[in-house]
């Protein structure tokens, strides 16, 4: 009797562990996309604009910027002109998420990514 609890209790562990693995790496790929999507929509929409070239406040056109990635991620870091700061906003993760989104959404031009 004890030995059949036991062996419940092992299969329904190694269960839960599948399905805690398999759910983390599904979301890790997955969901990165979507994830810069969200950052880009919420925080730079209002001045770049769903197609990057809104303008607003003097924005860049992000269809013709050459701009680097690390040019990029230190921008969003610091600010520059009318564009705030995003450091007190997004973690140097997200910063970098959205950098890369920036380049890959409206630049067909991977060399960018780096520089
Ligand atoms: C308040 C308006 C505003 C918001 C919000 C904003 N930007 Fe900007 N962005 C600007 C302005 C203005 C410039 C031009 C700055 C300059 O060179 O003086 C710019 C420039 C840029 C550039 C450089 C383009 C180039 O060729 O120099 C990138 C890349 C960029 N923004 C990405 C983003 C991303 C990504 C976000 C969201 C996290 C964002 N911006 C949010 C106003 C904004």
């Amino acid at each position: 009797m004890k030995r059949v609890f036991n062996g419940f209790y092992v299969i329904l562990s190694i269960f839960i562990i599948f399905n805690v693995l398999f759910l983390k790496c599904g979301n890790i790929s997955a969901s990165d996309v979507s994830k810069s999507e969200n950052i880009y929509r919420t925080k730079c929409v209002r001045c770049h604009g769903k197609d990057g070239k809104k303008g607003r406040k003097g924005a860049k056109d992000l269809t013709i910027s050459t701009k680097s990635l690390s040019y990029r991620i230190n921008q969003l870091k610091n600010g520059k002109g009318k564009m705030p700061s995003f450091s007190e906003r997004l973690t140097d993760e997200q910063i970098e998420m959205v950098a890369k989104y920036s380049i890959t959404q409206f630049m067909n031009d991977s060399t960018l990514l780096k520089k």
